[in-house]
């Protein structure tokens, strides 16, 4: 019986996730997942032979993905390029985060994950991520932010599309503590700052519409740690998973902003 997966009433209630194809080959979170070579092998594989068997009706939309740890600037360089491209940036976190807001049963849950930097169960993202792209504005493409970061998510995702390019944010961990113990996030519109490398004008406040700014609750040093040390366990195999297949482009997330973004719009104009 396929398990229940509940989803944020902005989502449109309550659905039903069903797997498809093979089981996945790990627990929930990847925590059973084989680890090594052999499991990156066949991922590589199960993404090729998707690929190959026409699964994926012919698509032509931008179809992107960021990649790399907590804090290397996923969202920050996925809102330049949406603003470029005009394609939806789907971020699982912010899915998770409004599900929090609402308060809905789904929201209360993965509430206790996010707080403690674990990851919430590859299920309920993978459900999550599965409805938001059937929604009207991803018709001409979308740009993922934050999922897939785990194998069986990633082999969830080659089930329903097949994505062009993944842009790999390389971001030294101290570097990374930096930005995430100084990020502000607009409660509006989800502008993001920081409160010495990318500073509002008015501290606290949103540049785009005065909304105030809050910092994230897992945005503390206790929960950035465990966020690193679940992203090198759980995510960083994706890089291999994607270089094998191909579609793999790595940035150095460390440059400045304008810099990131330049760097990811010259590989998507190499894509188009
Ligand atoms: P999520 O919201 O996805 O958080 P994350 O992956 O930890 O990434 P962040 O949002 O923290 O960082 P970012 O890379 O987007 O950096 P940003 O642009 O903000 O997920 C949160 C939680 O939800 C997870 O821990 C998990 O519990 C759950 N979750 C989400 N997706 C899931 C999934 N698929 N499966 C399971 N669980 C899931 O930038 C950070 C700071 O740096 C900002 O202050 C910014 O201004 C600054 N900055 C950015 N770029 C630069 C730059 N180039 N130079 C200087 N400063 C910069």
């Amino acid at each position: 019986r396929a398990p229940s997966v509940f989803v944020p009433s902005c989502l449109r209630g309550p659905v039903v996730f069903q797997a498809r194809g093979r089981a996945p080959a790990s627990g929930e979170n990847g925590r059973t997942m084989p680890a090594g070579s052999a499991s990156l092998a066949a991922g590589a594989v199960l993404h090729s032979l998707l690929s190959r068997t026409r699964i994926h009706p012919k698509e032509d939309r931008m179809r992107l993905m960021m990649l790399g740890p907590p804090g290397a600037g996923k969202g920050t360089i996925a809102k330049k390029l949406i603003d470029k491209y005009a394609v939806p940036q789907l971020s699982t976190g912010a899915l998770l985060r409004a599900a929090v807001q609402e308060g809905t049963p789904l929201g209360l849950e993965a509430k206790k994950c996010m707080d403690a930097g674990d990851l919430v169960p590859d299920k309920v993202v993978i459900g999550l991520i599965k409805e938001r792209l059937t929604q009207r504005d991803c018709t001409k493409g979308f740009i993922l932010d934050g999922f897939p970061r785990t194998l069986p998510q990633a082999e969830a995702l080659a089930r329903i599309t097949k994505l062009q390019a993944v842009i790999n944010l390389d971001v030294p961990d101290d570097e990374v503590i930096s930005r995430l113990s100084g990020r502000r996030t607009c409660t509006k519109c989800g502008a993001i700052y920081h409160v010495r490398n990318i500073p509002p004008k008015t501290p606290g406040k949103c540049d785009k519409d005065g909304a105030d700014l809050f910092q994230r609750d897992d945005d503390k040093e206790e929960a950035i740690r465990n966020r690193l040390n679940v992203s090198r366990r759980q995510t960083l195999p994706l890089i291999d998973y994607y270089r094998a297949a191909g579609i793999l482009h790595d940035v150095d997330g460390a440059a400045g902003v304008d810099n990131v973004t330049a760097a990811s719009v010259k590989i998507i104009e190499t894509i188009k």
